[in-house]
């Protein structure tokens, strides 16, 4: 067990809500059913949707209640852009989005290279002005750190206004991998978890999550 950077660790927000929690704990059940891993994650990742967005810009807006005219405020999802790091991140999406509708979407493929144990891109799809767009990169699992990492630096060529990490499990090996590589990132859990043993895996964990998602054990 390795200890967390400091410094690493107050940029990580866990988000220790209660649901959270105990939906957290259904999933990591080896029991649970694909059907049933599905579910909870979706309803997991509209849970951490509400945290990651806690701080998004608002728009005040002139409006017609029955009554008389006021000015409201409302954010503009499509500034929002949640990045899937393939293929576990798709689990995702569907939480994000029903909390976000309006949020665009991208994703990310990456492999280890089995020589160079670099991180390699096969799959990069963007939406347009990048530039003008807020991401949240998503993927269950910030286990070694590699491949989110690798995910930020290629996003980081597109020059968004900002970078978030949201997973539903970390451990001291990934949050401070993360932050050698990304000090700028903050990255919102569900847990943090003891450790990664040598297949990478976190533990106690909760699995492949991919598996657990797509039925493909
Ligand atoms: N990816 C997973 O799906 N599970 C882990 O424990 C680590 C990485």
């Amino acid at each position: 067990m390795i200890p967390i950077d400091p410094a690493a660790r107050a940029n990580v927000h866990l988000v220790d809500h209660p649901l959270v929690q105990h939906k957290l704990t259904l999933m990591r059940k080896k029991e649970a059913s694909t059907n049933s891993f599905r579910r909870l994650l979706n309803e997991l990742s509209s849970l951490m949707a509400y945290e990651v967005s806690r701080d998004m810009a608002l728009q005040d807006v002139v409006i017609e209640t029955p009554l008389e005219t006021m000015t409201g405020k409302m954010i503009d999802g499509k500034k929002l852009v949640f990045v899937s790091i393939l293929r576990a991140g798709n689990g995702i999406l569907d939480g994000v989005l029903s909390v976000v509708p309006g949020a665009r979407v991208g994703h990310i493929g990456l492999y280890r290279d089995p020589n160079t144990l670099q991180a390699v891109e096969y799959y990069f799809k963007m939406p347009k002005d990048m530039e003008e767009r807020d991401i949240v990169v998503v993927d269950p699992m910030l286990a070694t750190g590699n491949s989110a990492a690798a995910a930020v630096t290629r996003l980081k060529e597109c020059k968004p206004k900002s970078i978030k990490f949201l997973c539903l499990l970390t451990c001291p090996e990934g949050i401070n991998a993360m932050f050698n590589a990304h000090p700028d990132v903050p990255i919102y859990t569900a847990a943090i978890d003891r450790e990664l043993n040598s297949h990478g895996y976190i533990l106690p964990g909760l699995g492949d999550a991919g598996d657990r998602i797509f039925g493909t054990q």
